[in-house]
C-alpha cells in the first residue's frame, strides 16, 4: 500500500506528459508547520505541436486569472515575486522538462490557499491550469488516539506531520511516556496523492492510574529553534473499585453511625448502600456516605456498597452489629395452680448479646440459661412451697432488665408446728395454726365436753389472717383438765384436716429451759430487781412482780418476745370487752370453764410467712459475661 502509491502517482504524472494536452499534476492539498517549508511536486504537459522555444512559468496565488491581478508567487521569466513572497520561493525543477515543482520557505497563515500554475511558451500561448494545490499550514502535530482506551487492553497513539519539504526533514519523539506499561515507538512513513507524512506510533498497556495522564508529541527540525508539541490526557476506561469502605464493627444503641464507600472508576459509577436487598441510598458519585442517626436494634445487619458503571460492578459488604442491654423480660401473666399440678413457666427477652438469664424466687436461682433469649422453668408437681413471686433476670454487658411473674397455688389446709394448747394456772389457750389456699374455716372441738366453736363463738374463738395462714386461739378459763382433748379442724375446698392440740404446760416449759438452778439464780435477780422497783416507784405492788413466777394469764410461749403492736392492742381491747358481754350470756352453759382473752402477737406469724420485698430479690447473684 505504502509502496504501491507513490509508484502509482508516478505513472500517472508520466501517463499525464505523454499525453499532449493542456493538463498540470499535483498534489489537490498539501500541508506544513508553520514556519517550516513545503514542496508542491508539480509536472505540466501542452499540446506537442507547439514546440515552443523557450518554456515559461508562473505560480499565482488564490486565483487563475492574470485580469484579476493575482499576486505572483513566482515567475520564471523575471524571477520575480509579490513581496509577501520575495525570497521565499523556488522552482525546483526544470520548466523545459515539464517540472513546475515549487518550494515555498516560511510558511505563514498569510500564504494558506490556492496555488495555481501558468504556462508561458511565449506569445498567445499562455495557459493557467486548473488543476491546483491548496496549502495548509499547521501550528501542532497531530495526534490521533482511539475512540475509548480501556484499562488493560493495548492502546495505539498516533502522532503525524506533514513531511513536504527535502531541505527540512521533522523528527518526532513522545513526551511522558516514562511510566507507561510495555510501551513502544514506531516510525513509519506515509504517502497519499503525493504528499508524505511522518508517523511515530506509541502503543502501551493502560493502567487504571494513568487515566488523566498526559501525553505529548514532540516536532523538532535538526539543525534549526523549531519545536512543536501537541498533548493529550489519557482518558482510560475502567470498571469501578471500592477503594475504602468501613470494615464490620459493633456499635451501641442510640449511637451515631456514619459509613464511607469511596469508588474509583472511570466514568463516574453509580454508588449504591443497600442493606441487604433494599437501597438505603444511591447517587452517581465517587463517594457515598451513608448515616444512620441514633441506631437501634432495627439497624443491625449487613450493609453493602455496589457501584457500577459500563464497565463493571463491584461490590463490598460490611456487618453492622447494635449491641444493647436486653429488654424488659416477658413473661406469663400471673397464673393460678392447684397442688400437685404441672407448671411451667416462660420468659423471653431480645439482647445483643445474647443475655444471661434467670428465674429466681426469693433470692434464690432456680435456673439459668447463658446467652439465649429464652428460658423456661417446668414445675412438673406443684407444692404450696411454689407459690410466690419469680422473677425473670436478663443481663448482658450493656445492661439488665427484669419482670415478675406471681404463681398462686391453690393447696389443702396444713397444719404448722405451732398449733399445740398451753395450760396457765386457770385458763387455757389452744391455738390452731393453719396455712391453706383458699383460707381455711377453723373449728375446736372438744369431744368430752361435747363442745365444737368455730370463730362465730366470739368471746372463745378469736382468728388473725396474715398471708395463706390463719391462726385461730381457742381461750377457756377456769380449772381445766390438763388431759382433755381439743381437736383443731381446717376445711378449705381441697379438704378437711384434723389434727388433736398437744398441752404444753407453761411453767413446765420455763423451767425446763433455765434448769432448776437457773430458775433460782433468776428467781433471786428478780427479787432484787423488784426491791429495787419498789422503793423508786411505790405505786407498783408486789403482785405483779410475782406474777412472773406464777402467771395469772401466761402469754403463750412465743409471744412475750414481741412488743405489742398498737393495731394488736386496739384488737385485744375489742375482744375483751365482747367476750366479757359473751360471758354473761354464756355463763350457765359454761359454768365451769371460764374465757379469757388471748395476749398473743401474731406479727411473728406473719415474719415467717410474708412476702420478701421485690427489691431485695432482684438483688441476687450477679454472673457476668466478658
Ligand atoms: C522535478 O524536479 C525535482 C527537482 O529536481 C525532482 O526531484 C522531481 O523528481 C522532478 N519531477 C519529475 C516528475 O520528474
Ligand atoms: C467509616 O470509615 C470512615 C472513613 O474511614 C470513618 O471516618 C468513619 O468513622 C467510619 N465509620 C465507623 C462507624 O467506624
Ligand atoms: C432514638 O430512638 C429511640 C427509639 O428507637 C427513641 O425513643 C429516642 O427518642 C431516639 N432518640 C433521639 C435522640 O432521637
Ligand atoms: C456482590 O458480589 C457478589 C460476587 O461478586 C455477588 O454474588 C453478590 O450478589 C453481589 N451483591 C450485590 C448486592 O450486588
Ligand atoms: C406460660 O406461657 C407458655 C407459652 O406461652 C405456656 O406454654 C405455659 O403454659 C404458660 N404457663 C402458665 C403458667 O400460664
Ligand atoms: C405479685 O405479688 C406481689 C405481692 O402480692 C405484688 O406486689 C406484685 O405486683 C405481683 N406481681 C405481679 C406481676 O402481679
Ligand atoms: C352430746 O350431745 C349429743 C347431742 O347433741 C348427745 O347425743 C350426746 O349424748 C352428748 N354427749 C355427751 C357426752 O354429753
Ligand atoms: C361456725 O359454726 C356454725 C355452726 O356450726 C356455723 O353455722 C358457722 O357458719 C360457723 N362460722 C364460721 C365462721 O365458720
Amino acid at each position: 500500500m505504502v509502496t504501491l502509491q507513490p509508484l502509482l502517482f508516478l505513472c500517472l504524472l508520466i501517463e499525464g506528459a505523454l499525453g499532449g494536452q493542456w493538463a498540470a499534476w499535483m498534489p489537490q492539498t498539501i500541508s506544513a508547520l508553520q514556519e517550516t517549508c513545503v514542496a508542491i511536486p508539480c509536472t505540466f504537459d501542452y499540446p506537442e505541436e507547439l514546440r515552443p522555444s523557450s518554456v515559461h512559468g508562473i505560480w499565482y496565488f488564490n486565483s487563475p486569472y492574470p485580469k484579476n491581478y493575482p499576486p505572483v508567487v513566482l515567475k520564471s521569466k523575471t524571477s520575480t515575486a509579490h513581496e509577501s513572497y520575495q525570497g521565499r520561493t523556488k522552482f525546483l525543477g526544470e520548466l523545459q522538462q515539464k517540472n513546475c515543482s515549487l518550494q515555498i520557505d516560511r510558511i505563514t497563515t498569510e500564504i494558506q490557499g490556492k496555488y495555481y500554475f501558468r504556462a508561458d511558451l511565449g506569445g498567445y500561448n499562455q495557459y493557467t491550469y486548473s488543476e491546483h494545490s491548496i496549502l495548509e499550514m499547521l501550528d501542532k502535530p497531530l495526534v490521533l488516539s482511539p475512540a475509548e482506551i480501556l484499562v488493560d487492553s493495548e492502546v495505539e497513539l498516533t502522532c503525524l506531520v506533514p513531511d513536504n519539504c527535502p531541505s527540512m526533514k521533522p523528527s518526532l519523539s513522545w513526551l511522558g511516556v516514562e511510566g507507561l506499561r510495555q510501551h513502544s515507538v514506531f516510525g513509519r512513513l506515509e504517502e497519499d496523492s503525493g504528499t508524505w507524512t511522518v508517523l511515530s506510533l506509541l502503543r502501551f498497556l493502560p493502567s487504571q492510574k494513568d487515566n488523566g495522564h498526559r501525553l505529548g508529541c514532540k516536532v523538532s527540525y535538526p539543525d534549526t529553534v523549531l519545536e512543536y508539541q501537541r498533548f493529550l490526557t489519557l482518558d482510560v476506561k475502567h470498571a469501578p473499585k471500592i477503594v475504602e469502605v468501613n470494615s464490620s464493627l459493633e456499635t451501641t444503641e442510640g449511637a451515631h453511625v456514619v459509613l464511607v464507600c469511596v469508588v474509583d472508576s472511570n466514568p463516574i459509577s453509580q454508588v449504591t448502600w443497600l442493606k441487604y436487598e433494599t437501597i438505603l441510598k444511591e447517587e452517581a458519585s465517587g463517594n457515598l456516605t451513608l448515616e444512620l442517626d441514633n441506631v437501634s436494634n432495627s439497624h443491625d445487619g449487613v450493609y453493602t456498597c455496589v457501584a457500577e458503571n459500563e464497565y463493571g460492578r463491584v461490590n463490598k459488604s460490611l456487618g453492622l452489629a447494635v449491641m444493647y442491654a436486653p429488654w424488659k423480660p416477658t413473661m406469663n401473666s400471673s397464673a393460678l395452680v392447684v397442688e400437685d399440678e404441672s407448671v411451667t413457666i416462660l420468659c423471653s427477652t431480645q439482647g445483643n448479646p445474647e443475655p444471661i438469664m434467670s428465674i429466681v424466687k426469693e433470692k434464690e436461682v432456680l435456673k439459668t440459661v447463658v446467652y439465649e433469649s429464652e428460658i423456661l422453668l417446668e414445675i412438673p408437681l406443684v407444692t404450696h412451697e411454689d407459690d410466690g413471686e419469680y422473677w425473670c433476670t436478663a443481663e448482658n454487658q450493656y445492661g439488665h432488665s427484669n419482670s415478675s411473674f406471681n404463681l398462686t397455688v391453690e393447696f389443702a389446709p396444713i397444719f404448722l408446728p405451732d398449733s399445740k394448747c398451753t395450760t396457765g394456772r386457770d385458763s387455757v389457750q389452744c391455738i390452731c395454726v393453719v396455712k391453706s389456699n383458699p383460707e381455711s374455716s377453723i373449728v375446736f372441738e372438744l369431744p368430752e365436753r361435747n363442745l365444737t366453736l368455730n370463730e362465730s363463738d366470739r368471746g372463745l374463738v378469736y382468728s388473725q389472717r396474715s398471708g395463706y395462714t390463719i391462726s385461730s386461739v381457742l381461750s377457756l378459763r377456769g380449772e381445766v383438765d390438763s388431759e382433755v382433748l381439743v381437736f383443731c379442724s381446717a376445711t378449705n375446698r381441697y379438704g378437711t384436716k384434723m389434727e388433736e392440740l398437744q398441752f404444753q404446760s407453761h411453767s413446765s416449759q420455763l423451767w425446763a429451759k433455765f434448769g432448776p438452778v437457773g430458775a433460782v439464780f433468776a428467781f433471786v435477780i428478780l427479787i432484787a430487781v423488784g426491791g429495787y422497783m419498789i422503793k423508786t416507784r411505790k405505786k407498783e405492788t408486789i403482785n405483779e412482780s410475782s406474777s412472773f413466777i406464777q402467771p395469772e394469764n401466761p402469754p403463750v410461749a412465743f409471744s412475750s418476745e414481741y412488743k405489742t403492736q398498737k393495731n394488736l392492742e386496739k384488737s385485744e381491747n375489742e375482744f375483751h370487752s365482747i367476750s366479757d358481754k359473751i360471758l354473761l350470756n354464756q355463763k350457765e352453759r359454761f359454768s365451769d370453764l371460764d374465757v379469757n382473752y388471748a395476749n398473743i402477737d401474731f406479727t411473728r406469724l406473719c415474719a415467717k410467712d410474708g412476702y420478701t420485698p421485690t427489691e431485695e430479690l432482684a438483688e441476687y447473684a450477679e454472673i457476668r459475661v466478658k
